[in-house]
């Protein structure tokens, strides 16, 4: 949700925190703000981008070397400059930043109110800062130990960061179900919500766990854990390139990341597959081999486009490992009372590793004696550090908020997950699964030659670019294809869009078909085809619009469409990651022509660590 900066030490705070904001400006975008110390303590904040920030501040001393920044995904108070962050407190010159929710700031508004606190704006996070002050003015202990005692008296999620005018070389962070990382230098400190604005200044980096506060001064780091015991800090080093940050001469880090999926689909399969030898190999779930052999049932939980991949990962896994699969959102499957026995596995799907629903479905399975997996893009995030065993995606870091090689690298690993249960429970014969990692070492290839159908995909988007619906059709493991394409073209070009299974549409959504609405239909050649041909023909009768997704030669679908875009022919296991490239471009094409922020649609954030 959203972004948080911060950084002490010798060089000027204030570049180095706006750099870092337009890095995590993925995280939400409602509105931008920065706090620097020098001899005074100065605030600035705006409602918009960063860029409306970096314009408001023009020509201001933006002098200091110690300082944060914040950009904002609202939640308590609608986005406006009064509730934009940094939060300051009254006389003791307290600022803050804060990524989550203080679930019980209105019993404390209203005794901090009763005290004769005064509040500027509607936000629980101001409410967090002048309970650090009330505290620091009624105890006398030092800010350390304040904010220590005030974020024992919070219930809810946070990464926060603190700073005081009377404390010029220290900063305070602390992190509970809220993403944090320092960054450690020589004689400087970075923090912020993901490596992304530290990478370029340090690869050594500390990922703060949950109920961790951390003091950090310009020479020195102390981390005690809330109840002020104090923390031995883990030290890694980071795997991430500054390239993979930047746009790389792509108008958009969407289509950059629709670009690189050739690349990353290779990474993921990168040492899991001998295809020679007719074998899988998943070192993170490998000592759960005996139990992913005698498993009786997988259930899936996701939010979004992750819960798009898990069900594509039901098709494989039940089709050739023959185990059942449930897939469930998270956001549902954690307020249900589900049954779950310590002889199920969880695997929860996500790109962020931080989604909160989905970390709390987890969680719930974990306390219900469920063995629980992770398949997360990002690295040493929180899923993949509450989970038992995982897979990486590897799909590396994704910018753009609409989800694209992060969904085809986990349909990737869940191909790979079906392929390894298969191989344990002996259910493909070791010449079938020969064949099938063949074809899928061949994938990247052909995502490649996929990708080739950009330009015919931009001239179809140039005439749906005015519809104000459309509809996405498929079946069998196509028709997850049909959600996800649904969901690409509603939050990226705002045009209201239904996935469903080919089959479901004479039982509703038929009555919507005229000539004025797309309907796309994956409709390559498988074992459902000449049913989806019905489908198609069901449509044209009534004076629909077709696009179809074919196979490479199909001429009888070619025919009969209004729009074709040709995919390369595969088998059945692996239509998904290819028929998934032409809908990711449709969106994208048809964004960019109704003049929409491509990278950053309304409304939405990148991670949602708010349920
Ligand atoms: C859509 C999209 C979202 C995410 C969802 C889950 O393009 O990106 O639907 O898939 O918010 O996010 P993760 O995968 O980070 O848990």
């Amino acid at each position: 949700m959203c972004g948080i900066v911060g950084y002490v030490g010798h060089r000027d705070a204030y570049p180095i925190i706006i750099k870092g904001l337009r890095r995590l400006e993925y995280r939400g975008y409602d509105s931008a703000g920065v706090a620097l110390l020098d001899k005074n303590l100065k605030v600035y904040k705006k409602t918009g981008k960063v860029s409306d920030l970096e314009d408001f501040v023009k020509g201001l001393p933006m002098t200091g070397t110690i300082g944060m920044g914040h950009t904002r995904w609202a939640t308590h108070g609608a986005p406006s400059d009064r509730n934009s962050h940094p939060h300051s407190s009254g006389d003791r010159k307290l600022t803050i930043i804060h990524n989550g929710i203080i679930e019980n700031y209105g019993i404390i508004k209203e005794t901090l109110l009763a005290k004769g606190h005064v509040f500027k704006s509607d936000t629980d996070t101001e409410v967090l800062i002048h309970l650090v002050e009330d505290i620091l003015n009624e105890t006398g202990v030092d800010l350390k130990e304040a904010v220590r005692i005030a974020l024992n008296r919070v219930i809810g999620a946070y990464a926060i960061v603190i700073m005081s005018a009377e404390e010029p070389d220290l900063l305070i962070a602390a992190r509970k179900g809220s993403p944090m990382v320092i960054g450690v230098g020589k004689g400087e400190y970075f923090v912020a919500s993901d490596a992304t604005p530290i990478v370029e200044y340090t690869k050594n980096v500390i990922y703060l766990n949950d109920n961790e506060i951390a003091y950090i001064q310009r020479n020195d780091l102390l981390i005690k854990n809330i109840d002020n015991t104090v923390q031995t800090p883990y030290i890694q080093e980071l795997d991430l390139k500054l390239e993979m940050l930047e746009k790389g001469g792509y108008d958009h880090f969407m289509l950059k990341e629709i670009y690189e999926q050739s690349r990353s689909i290779r990474d993921c399969l990168r040492g899991r597959i001998y295809p020679e030898k007719g074998k899988v190999q998943l070192g993170g779930i490998k000592e759960y081999a005996d139990k992913l052999k005698n498993v009786d049932r997988i259930i899936i939980v996701a939010c979004g486009t992750s819960w798009h991949a898990g069900l594509v990962g039901e098709y494989l896994i039940e089709e050739y490992a023959r185990v059942s699969v449930e897939v469930e959102y998270a956001s549902e499957f954690r307020y249900r009372n589900p049954i779950i026995s310590e002889r199920d596995i969880v695997i929860a799907i996500s790109q962020s590793g931080e989604t909160a629903d989905t970390m709390a479905a987890l969680e719930l399975a974990k306390e219900k004696g469920a063995t629980i997996f992770g398949i997360c893009n990002v690295v040493g995030a929180s899923i993949p550090r509450i989970t038992h065993a995982g897979v990486y995606t590897h799909a590396g870091p994704e910018i753009g908020v609409a989800s694209t090689k992060a969904f085809t690298a986990q349909v990737t690993v869940l191909t790979l997950i079906g392929f390894y249960i298969a191989q344990l429970r002996g259910t493909l014969t070791k010449s079938k699964l020969i064949a099938y990692l063949t074809e899928l070492d061949q994938i990247p290839e052909l995502v490649e030659q996929t990708l080739k159908c950009n330009e015919e995909v931009k001239k179809i988007a140039a005439a749906f670019k005015d519809a104000s619906n459309c509809l996405f059709l498929g079946r069998g493991s196509s028709f997850p294809v049909a959600l996800e394409g649904a969901l690409k073209l509603k939050e990226i070009s705002y045009i209201h869009a239904e996935g469903y299974p080919a089959a479901e549409m004479k039982h509703g959504p038929i009555a919507l078909i005229d000539a004025e609405l797309p309907v796309v239909f994956i409709a390559t050649k498988n074992s459902s085809y000449e049913k989806v041909i019905s489908n198609i023909q069901e449509v044209k009768a009534r004076g629909g619009r077709v696009l179809a997704i074919v196979t490479e030669g199909d001429t009888e679908v070619r025919n009969m469409a209004d729009y074709s875009i040709e995919i390369p022919a595969t088998d059945d296991a692996f239509v998904p990651l290819l028929a998934t490239i032409p809908l990711q471009l449709l969106s994208y094409h048809i964004a960019v022509m109704r003049n929409c922020n491509v990278d950053q649609p309304r409304n939405l954030a990148k991670s949602v660590t708010v349920e």
